[in-house]
């Protein structure tokens, strides 16, 4: 897959989340895994499936190679540019016979109630507002004793991760480094903007909004890097840190960085000081995998959640 075109104009705000779809997005998951997933959350009856929130269509690509080749597949999206690229993207992967993108929104999808065997979404509960909103509108449209599956992160794991960097890294500089994602996360949160985190919290929103034999897994991929990075989800993870640094990237950009900053409480001074911190970090990442030095076993935590409907 190759990072979308965009056909915004110069000057005009990117679509959402067009900065998290880059090639890193292939290596999120491992076939053998989502064969197992496929099995495990028994797809073998499903016939129509909604992703909620498809981007570009990278879940819906994933679950059309573990679904039943019968299974239909409709994404939905608020952008427009998103709901065009993942036409695109089906057509010339040759399964557009078995896949339509639509525009819509999460909070008020266009379909009926009990439309669908399996409804599904990936990082997308991290974007909204009220998330079980969200959960309980995907629980609408799925049909009675249908599958809800939400598969979502806790972003702040990542923060626990140490790098050959990082490990001997002072206890403050870990510290303020873990300080600068929770406030920035709760900043986002109190815009109304989404929870990064809000996989720890999906199972429990789940069995109370009513969702039935609820099961909780994590994915099974890592994507440790080490020398000489020539695995391909490595070269694409280098390419992307020297990405970010040479635009002064982190996550975010500065300013939504510092939005999000001030919003959580943050103070303007200790931004700057954070902010610098990043860059730094990002600076010497970039000069130990250029000496070959650089490891880190990068973890992530990736729940999927899955109940069904009574
Ligand atoms: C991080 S991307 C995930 C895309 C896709 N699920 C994937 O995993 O590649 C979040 C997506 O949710 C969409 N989105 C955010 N809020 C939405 C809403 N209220 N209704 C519909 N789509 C929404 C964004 O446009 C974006 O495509």
């Amino acid at each position: 897959m190759s990072e979308p075109k965009s056909d915004s104009k110069p000057n005009q705000p990117r679509p959402h989340s067009a900065e998290f779809f880059n090639e890193m997005r292939d290596y999120w998951w491992n076939a053998d895994f989502l064969r197992l997933m496929a099995q495990r959350l028994d797809f073998t009856g499903v016939s129509s499936v909604l992703d909620v929130g498809c981007g570009v269509g990278h879940w819906t690509f994933a679950l059309a190679g573990v679904l039943p080749a019968s299974a239909r597949l409709t994404g939905v999206d608020r952008e427009d540019e998103w709901v065009r690229n993942a036409t695109q993207r089906v057509a010339a992967a040759g399964i557009a016979q078995r896949c339509e993108f639509v525009r819509g929104d999460a909070m008020s999808l266009p379909f009926a109630d009990s439309t669908f065997d399996l409804t599904t979404c990936q990082t997308v509960l991290i974007h909204v507002g009220d998330p079980k909103d969200a959960i309980r509108e995907m629980m609408r449209v799925t049909r009675p004793g249908g599958m809800v599956l939400a598969v979502e992160p806790c972003n702040m794991a990542s923060m626990g991760v140490f790098s050959s960097v990082t490990d001997t890294f002072p206890t403050e500089v870990v510290a303020a480094t873990h300080r600068f994602h929770l406030v920035c996360q709760r900043g986002k949160r109190t815009l109304g903007l989404g929870f990064n985190s809000v996989g720890d919290l999906v199972p429990g929103m789940m069995a109370e909004l009513g969702l039935r034999d609820l099961r909780v897994y994590m994915s099974d991929r890592a994507t440790p890097m080490f020398p000489p990075y020539d695995r391909a989800h490595q070269q694409a993870e280098a390419r992307q840190l020297m990405d970010w640094h040479a635009r002064e990237h982190w996550v975010w950009d500065k300013a939504t960085t510092r939005q999000y900053f001030l919003a959580g409480g943050g103070g303007a001074d200790e931004f700057e000081t954070l902010w610098t911190q990043a860059g730094r970090q990002m600076e010497l990442e970039i000069a130990a995998i250029q000496a070959g030095t650089y490891h880190c076993g990068n973890a992530h935590i990736t729940y999927l959640v899955a109940g069904r409907k009574a």
